[in-house]
């Protein structure tokens, strides 16, 4: 086993080679690769050919699986979601805005897991940016302003009976299932430290994160734009550019992540995993 460190400024993307993960690992390969995955945001493998029961064993070596509110996963695979996107399809393409998958749970997954079968041959990339980092580098001010704030997170705005999903009114191959239990509203903090790296990040993302306890509308979405604006930026952005037999696995902790689009015309296939996180307290 190999890695292949990542050399842009976003410190995010480890390549790691020369292994077969559809065969069960070592615990001496797993902790390697857990080392590399919480310091390096996404572990990529590429060239590994697996079935759904091989990606499933992989997945089960770094923590039993998340729960997956509003997409309806494959019925034989009850934790595989098919990220699928066929080429006349209008809708919008799935997780097109920055986002840290199920923020809104109590326990929102550890790490999201995507094993690719078919790839357009333009477009569709994933976009990952680094929270730690971003955190880091904030001013002593505004690390200040920050320091003991709590968000409210909600499923809301995509996937309630008037969210996004329920209306745009144009067929879409993935199964979402809209629901009034996206309106609930869970709390955390707005920094939270990860609890194997003992880094703090910026726990906040546009889709999910709806307002800061305790100010306004006005005063919670000034300082999120404001935090936003900061966290996209280019040096933070690790730009991922799938292969067909690629498997890639990122930590929803300390990246938040946008699916690109730019494939209208072409077929898109992923299979989707979580794996359970813990509070972030
Ligand atoms: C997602 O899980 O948000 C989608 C990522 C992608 O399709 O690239």
């Amino acid at each position: 086993m190999e890695f292949k460190l990542p050399t842009s400024s976003s410190n995010l993307g480890v390549e790691i080679q020369n292994i077969n993960i559809a065969k069960s690992l070592s615990d001496k390969k797993i902790i390697g690769i857990r080392e590399h995955w919480v310091n390096y945001g996404v572990a990529i493998f590429p060239n590994q050919k697996l079935n759904l029961e091989e990606y499933e064993n992989f997945s089960q070596q770094f923590g039993p699986f998340g729960e997956e509110p509003f997409l309806i996963p494959m019925q034989e695979h009850p934790h595989i979601v098919k990220l699928h996107r066929k080429p006349d399809e209008e809708a919008t393409h799935f997780g097109g805005a920055w986002h840290s998958d199920w923020s809104f749970q109590s326990s929102p997954p550890s790490a999201t897991m995507l094993y690719s079968e078919i790839i357009p041959p333009t477009g569709g990339d994933t976009l990952f940016a680094n929270t730690a980092d971003a955190y880091d580098d904030l001013s002593s001010d505004l690390k200040q302003r920050v320091k003991n704030l709590r968000c409210l997170h909600s499923a809301k705005l995509p996937y309630a009976k008037d969210g996004v999903y329920a209306t745009e009114g144009k067929a879409r191959t993935m199964k979402i299932h809209t629901s009034d239990e996206a309106n609930k509203t869970m709390s955390h903090p707005l920094v939270r430290t990860h609890r194997e790296t003992g880094r703090q990040t910026l726990f906040i993302n546009p889709v999910y994160t709806i307002q800061i306890e305790g100010f306004t509308k006005e005063e919670s979405d000034a300082l999120l734009f404001e935090l936003y604006i900061h966290m996209a930026q280019e040096k933070y952005v690790y730009r991922h550019k799938w292969q067909p037999d690629m498997l890639i696995m990122w930590d929803n902790r300390s990246v938040m992540h946008m699916a690109e689009g730019g494939y209208d015309g072409y077929e898109r296939l992923l299979h989707r995993i979580t794996i359970a996180g813990d509070t972030t307290e």
